[in-house]
């Protein structure tokens, strides 16, 4: 199964990842979580301590990598030639951080070229691993994506299985994540839920969905605020240390469940 995680920026992607991919991987299922943001924090979220996390260098900013891999310098590649299918297998074994025994984070960086300036033997190098991910790893694999599912492109992007396009219990949120939604359909993404995330009142999250998602059938999943993510975060801590009563952990487990149960897979 491989998952896409969406929405406009703070509405709670990275949490929602980290906590998905550590329920799927104590249920049992090999997990591969990816950070594709240009400012990347999934590692911390899912339970790397700052100092570590800091240090970890993104696939797609390693220049000695992406180099090697595709015969050129990032930042130095105008009229040069780069490989388009450089050598990416032994990415998952090397660069991937083991976060517990089923559970694992691999930090690409962002694969928005605008974003990037002209990085593009980097977003090369980048592209080719997510390709190679999604069509010939077995694990479960997440990606925490900071742009839409656009960046993936044709070709990349249809491999996906589900799109999670989060959003806030808000007018704004909710029509950004229609955007997305619509945008994911274009580009052939099997199936999408959208996640309302944050929400302290259930009747308001329902009637903003009727009025933005009313012609349409878009499944939804709530996800409560729970302050314990917070206090957490304060502390500088992953949502490893969330206890399985918590708020957050008991609804995406719901939502785990309804995964699970779309693609027929057991929790
Ligand atoms: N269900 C929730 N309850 C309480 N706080 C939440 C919840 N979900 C997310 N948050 C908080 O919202 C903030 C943004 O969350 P997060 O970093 O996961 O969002 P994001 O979409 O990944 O942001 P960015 O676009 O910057 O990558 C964090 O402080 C997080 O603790
Ligand atoms: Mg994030």
């Amino acid at each position: 199964m491989k998952i896409i995680v969406t929405g406009k920026g703070g509405v709670g992607k990275t949490s929602i990842t980290a906590v998905l991919a550590h329920i799927l991987s104590s249920s049992g299922y090999s997990v591969l979580a990816i950070d594709t943001d240009s400012v990347p924090n999934l590692a911390q979220s899912l339970g790397i301590p700052y100092d570590k996390a800091s240090k970890i260098v993104p696939l797609s900013k390693n220049d000695k990598l992406v180099e090697e891999r595709t015969g050129a310098k990032p930042g130095e590649s105008w009229g040069m030639l780069f490989s388009l299918t450089p050598k990416v297998d032994d990415l998952v074994d090397n660069y991937g951080i083991k976060i517990s025994e089923n559970l694992r984070v691999l930090v690409v960086g962002s694969i928005d070229s605008s974003k990037e300036g002209c990085l593009c033997p980097a977003i090369a190098l980048a592209k080719a691993f997510l390709r190679h991910v999604l069509l010939k790893r077995n694990e479960v694999v997440i990606v925490d994506s900071e742009a839409g599912a656009e960046v993936f492109g044709r070709g990349l992007a249809e491999k996906f299985d589900l799109m999670l396009c989060i959003s806030e219990p808000t007018l704004k949120s909710m029509s950004i994540a229609r955007k997305l939604i619509k945008m994911a359909r274009e580009l052939d993404i099997k199936k999408n839920i959208l996640i309302i995330n944050k929400v302290t009142d259930i009747e308001n999250a329902v009637s903003l969905y009727e009025r933005v998602f009313g012609d349409e059938d878009i499944p939804y999943h709530m996800v409560r605020l729970d302050n314990q993510l917070y206090e957490l975060e304060v502390k500088g801590l992953g949502v490893d240390n969330l206890g399985p009563n918590s708020i957050i952990f008991q609804d995406i487990n719901r939502l785990c469940k309804t995964i699970c149960y779309l693609h027929k897979l057991k929790v």
